[in-house]
């Protein structure tokens, strides 16, 4: 079970970022309360809020960790200092930070994960839905007799062994199409060609 902390939302697509430590444990609790649980395996700050002490924020999660109710700790959307600074007070084991076949901006931050054995998880992993009917995907998803977001999937999969997409989907088709993708053996060549599709 994997879950996020640090964020209020006022309405449809209006997030605000607070990493006050007293309102980080209160969603830890309503989360454990929620989904019925005594520990969350991997709690993950959804951003790291400026108006509080980076010691403050991970400091608490660090604390609920010692506790019991977290088991590990994760980050999400971050630098690469960031994450060695939050690093200096805590293992963190996960970054959730965007990253797909046509948005690689944080390149740097996934090859820093591998490196380091962290856990990289990307979220739009497939763009959205942007590339669940690209062209060029299509043409390539004929030869393994799959779905474009399969190879979507596949190009991350090999991309790194750290990394673990989360594509959302209200369909329970898509999930097990989605979880298949494992399972597709992307040739070399294909890779290399879907590596240079433009990125934004
Ligand atoms: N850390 C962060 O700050 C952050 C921010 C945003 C999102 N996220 C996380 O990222 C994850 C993914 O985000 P997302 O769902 O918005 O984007 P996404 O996974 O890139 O794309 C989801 C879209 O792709 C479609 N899709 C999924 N599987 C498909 C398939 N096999 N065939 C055809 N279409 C398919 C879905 O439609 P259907 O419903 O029809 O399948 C949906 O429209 C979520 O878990 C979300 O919580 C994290």
């Amino acid at each position: 079970m994997a879950t996020k902390v640090g964020f209020t939302r006022q309405g449809p697509s209006e997030w605000t970022e607070l990493g006050n430590p007293a309102y980080l444990r209160q969603q830890v609790e309503e989360n454990l309360f929620s989904l019925g649980l005594d520990h969350i395996d991997l709690l993950q700050l959804h951003r790291i809020d400026a108006n509080y002490s980076l010691e403050d924020q991970i400091g608490e999660l660090a604390k609920m960790q010692q506790e019991g109710k977290i088991k590990h700790i994760g980050l999400s959307q971050v630098s690469i200092y960031q994450l060695k600074s939050a690093q200096k007070i805590t293992p963190i084991v996960s970054v959730q930070n965007r990253y797909n076949l046509i948005d690689r901006a944080d390149e740097d931050v996934l090859n820093y994960a591998d490196e380091n054995h962290i856990a990289f998880i990307p979220w739009f992993p497939l763009a959205t839905g942007k590339l669940t009917d690209d062209s060029q995907l299509t043409t390539i998803a004929k030869k393994y007799d799959a779905t474009p977001s399969q190879i979507a999937l596949a190009w991350l999969l090999k991309r790194s062994e750290v990394i673990l997409p989360i594509p959302g989907t209200s369909s329970s088709e898509h999930v097990i199409s989605n979880v298949a993708a494992q399972n597709i053996a992307l040739s070399d060549a294909d890779f290399d060609v879907l590596s240079k599709m433009s990125t934004k």
